[in-house]
């Protein structure tokens, strides 16, 4: 099988979203993907207990931590305890333009400290052997100059960052939320092309608003890979498709109802240990869009009146709805 870069195609970390559960659905779909976690800030994995912010199923792998945060120790404090829980990659998010975070000076008001980034980069790369990789945007604000990003991506690649995922939109850190802060500046992915053209030998992935499997075969005849996040979240039959497209490899051989069996197992395993099954379930209600019976389907395994039910009874109910809608009950 040809040899493909570790990060030629991703799902997207995202908050509330990509959680282990999240994650262990998606490895269903696609072997080959690379996985992120959310974001998680460095004082919690530090303080608030690694377990809790850093355990992880083992079928998750390939996987990435990403990090919040710009203290260099504890962002290598916390590159050491990623590897040793496995992951592996290691990643900082610059990209985060929430009001909290830029409070907690961390995330995409970053981009405008490079020096602070590239000393954390190096603390990072001297406490763990994993990959360490840096996820941000073209720019802040309205500054369209290139110059800004340029000169970023120069100052973390001589600190010895070689990755480098770009969500190729700036980051206006006022007057956005961070929903409109995803949708409303301009997609330039231009952007990251001239910079895989300036940086050749430094590995680049592109994000934001890929939609289609032709969009990112697009984009990969100018850069490195893609990380996909909301469509992805949205459509995750889409990943089934990935490993033959995009890797050279076997389709994963599981249907729809076969992925939807492994999941209540899985779930039957971790309701065991306490976790609410819509917790689990609502990642995957997806699954079914575009086949008939989708939406009746969806409702039962969303409906909060059902979730003291064991969850294989919740998925016979699902079946249920799913075919009397067929038969137009
Ligand atoms: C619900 C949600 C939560 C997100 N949380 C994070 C996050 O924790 N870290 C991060 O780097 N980006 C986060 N993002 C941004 C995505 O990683 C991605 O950059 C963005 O959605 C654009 O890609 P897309 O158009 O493929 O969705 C989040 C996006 C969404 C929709």
């Amino acid at each position: 099988m040809k040899k493909y870069s570790p990060w030629r195609l991703s799902v997207a970390p995202m908050l509330d979203w990509t959680d282990r559960h999240c994650r262990y659905f998606h490895r269903l779909l696609t072997q080959h993907a690379r996985l992120y976690t959310e974001m998680i800030h460095t004082g919690a994995i530090l303080h608030g207990g690694a377990e809790r912010f850093l355990r992880f199923n083992a079928e998750e792998n390939p996987l990435a931590l990403q990090l919040g945060g710009s203290t260099p120790s504890d962002l290598a404090a916390c590159a050491k305890l990623a590897q040793q829980w496995g992951y592996d990659e290691v990643n900082i998010n610059c990209g985060c333009p929430s009001e909290r975070v830029q409070r907690g000076s961390f995330g995409a008001c970053l981009m405008a400290e490079p020096a602070l980034v590239a000393d954390g980069v190096k603390a990072m790369r001297d406490a763990c052997t994993i990959d360490v990789t840096v996820k941000h945007r073209i720019g802040l604000d309205k500054n369209e100059d290139y110059a800004p990003v340029r000169d970023f991506v120069g100052a973390l690649a001589q600190a010895g960052c070689s990755v480098f995922i770009v969500h190729a939109r700036n980051a206006w850190l006022k007057g956005l939320s961070p929903k409109e802060n995803r949708d409303i500046p301009p997609l330039r992915y231009h952007v990251v092309h001239q910079l895989k053209k300036d940086f050749p030998s430094l590995t680049f992935a592109i994000n934001g608003g890929l939609q289609t499997n032709a969009q990112i075969q697009e984009q990969l005849q100018h850069v490195d890979g893609a990380m996909i996040g909301r469509q992805a979240y949205h459509t995750p039959w889409d990943l089934t498709t990935w490993d033959e497209t995009f890797f050279d490899a076997k389709p994963s051989a599981l249907d729809r109802d076969e992925v939807e069996e492994t999941m209540v197992c899985y779930m039957e395993k971790e309701v065991a240990k306490g976790v609410p099954v819509l917790t689990i379930a609502k990642h995957m209600l997806g699954l079914r869009n575009g086949v008939s019976g989708a939406r009746a389907w969806r409702q039962v395994w969303s409906d909060h009146k059902r979730k003291e039910l064991p969850p294989r009874m919740i998925y016979q109910q699902a079946q249920e709805a799913a075919v009397r809608y067929r038969f137009g009950e």
